[in-house]
């Protein structure tokens, strides 16, 4: 089982990459292998809405993202990781986001679907600095729409509240705990 993780923050080693680590180590104890993408080090142009992909399902801008295309297709799971930016996904999150706009292209207008059947899930895990009942909607709405675009089963959600400094996380070991054994459960076929 091959998991790749789409680090959505600009802050290295904050809480959404911490909780996320803890979760590769927790696929890689079950045997799965897991790859890391810091979506704030590629050279990522956003969605120009040109329709180009509207005849080939693939993107004719050509920057980093044919990278993440490739990583995607080649991986049984992701793991889209962002912090909450003002009720949302982080800006690099939802720029890659948006760029599968060539997926949905190929899945709705092209009528094409991918490794159908494989049993292929993606998750969202997030964090936020607040604790509002409603934080992480627009996030998981967001994420379950371009997993569907990725035509990839929503698996569920990690998601913890009233984070904010950069390693605020490391004082919950509990949530760090859970992580690990969401990463167990994801390689081991239970989510
Ligand atoms: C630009 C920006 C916008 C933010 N917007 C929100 C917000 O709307 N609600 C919230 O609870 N926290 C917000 N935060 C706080 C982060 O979600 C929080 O610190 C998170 O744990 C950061 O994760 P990271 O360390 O992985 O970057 C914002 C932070 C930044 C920098």
């Amino acid at each position: 089982m091959k998991m790749l993780v789409l680090l959505g923050s600009p802050r290295k080693g904050g809480n959404s990459e911490t909780l996320a680590r803890k979760v590769g180590e927790g696929v890689e104890k079950e045997g799965g292998t897991v790859d890391y993408i810091r979506l704030n080090d590629l050279q990522l142009r956003p969605c120009q809405g040109c329709g180009g992909c509207e005849k080939t399902g693939v993107c004719v801008v050509k920057d980093d993202m044919v990278g993440v295309y490739e990583a995607v297709d080649a991986a049984d799971r992701i793991l889209l990781v962002s912090p909450v930016y003002f009720y949302g996904l982080s800006g690099q999150t939802k720029l890659c986001g948006d760029r599968f706009q060539a997926r949905w292209s190929r899945k709705y207008l092209l009528k094409i679907r991918f490794r159908q059947g494989e049993g292929r899930k993606g998750y969202l895990l997030s964090t936020s600095a607040t604790t509002g009942p409603k934080i992480f909607d627009c996030c998981v709405l967001t994420t379950r729409y371009i997993f569907d675009a990725m035509d990839i089963d929503y698996g569920g959600d990690f998601l913890v509240k009233g984070v904010d400094a950069k390693k605020a996380v490391l004082e919950l070991p509990d949530e760090l705990t859970r992580a690990e054994q969401f990463g167990r459960d994801i390689a081991g076929g239970r989510i």
